[in-house]
């Protein structure tokens, strides 16, 4: 049987990808978070930095794709697993209510599909230009892209920044119930590793709602305004 319908078939081996791309996309979502976060070091800390990243095209390009593969297979094995979930349980229930089951485990398919929605929309928004084309034309006094400048502008809309600390919340529950059921997932799962995986969990969805949700919070307080630091 070809490899990749011998997968398709295997619930394991689906919820074995779900993990490990999970796992992936967070460590992307920390790193970024990282590189947002030298928004509070200085325009020509930020401005440099994307510099450097645009500097090695094919490192960057490789990268974009590996990211958007990594999507792909993530969300493919999500609805793979939920219609033959769906499919596994023909009547259903009667209360939808999941005995023991966390708020956060219940809502996954909701959050991950508003996160979907964000990640579309932060796209359009910073990368693509098409929310307000003018945010990519910015330079600073050395020629560079002006990141900082594209940051302040474009949060200064309370909307803006409403729904992305929203997205953030929901991204967060997203992050927090999968990897804490990551070990599960791949089959490690005592007792003590299960509640050390949950508490990991949280505090890496607090730290990763904090550092994202002040870059919008501190624009909206007036960081950048009036002669960027
Ligand atoms: C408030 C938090 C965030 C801020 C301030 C932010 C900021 C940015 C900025 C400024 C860019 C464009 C970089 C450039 O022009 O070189 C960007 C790109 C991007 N962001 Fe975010 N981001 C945030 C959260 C997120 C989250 C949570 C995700 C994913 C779940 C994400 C995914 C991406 C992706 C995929 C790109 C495109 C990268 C590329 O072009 O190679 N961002 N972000």
């Amino acid at each position: 049987m070809n490899p990749i319908a011998a997968v398709i078939r295997s619930t394991i081996a689906l919820k074995y990808l779900m993990a490990i791309t999970g796992l992936l996309l967070l460590l992307f979502v920390i790193v970024h978070m990282l590189g947002n976060l030298q928004l509070f070091l200085g325009k020509d800390a930020i401005n440099a930095y994307g510099a450097l990243l645009k500097s090695m095209p094919v490192m960057l390009w490789s990268f974009r794709i590996g990211l958007l593969l990594l999507v792909a297979v993530h969300l493919g094995s999500a609805v793979i697993l939920v219609i033959r979930n769906r499919q596994a349980r023909p009547q259903d229930y009667e209360v939808r209510r999941a005995v023991g089951a966390s708020f956060a485990s219940r809502t996954m398919v909701f959050s991950g599909l508003i996160v979907l929605a964000f990640v579309i929309y932060h796209l359009l928004h910073f990368t693509v230009g098409a929310v307000d084309p003018s945010l990519l034309k910015l330079q600073d006094d050395q020629g560079r892209h002006d990141i900082h400048r594209m940051i302040v502008v474009g949060f200064k809309h309370p909307l803006v920044s409403g729904f992305y600390v929203l997205s953030m919340a929901l991204l967060c529950l997203h992050l927090r119930h999968g990897a804490s059921s990551f070990l599960q997932s791949l089959g490690w799962c005592s007792v003590s590793g299960r509640l050390w995986a949950q508490r990991l969990a949280l505090g890496l969805a607090w730290t990763i709602f904090v550092g994202n949700s002040a870059v919008p919070i501190a624009v909206l307080l007036g960081y950048g305004e009036g002669g960027t630091p």
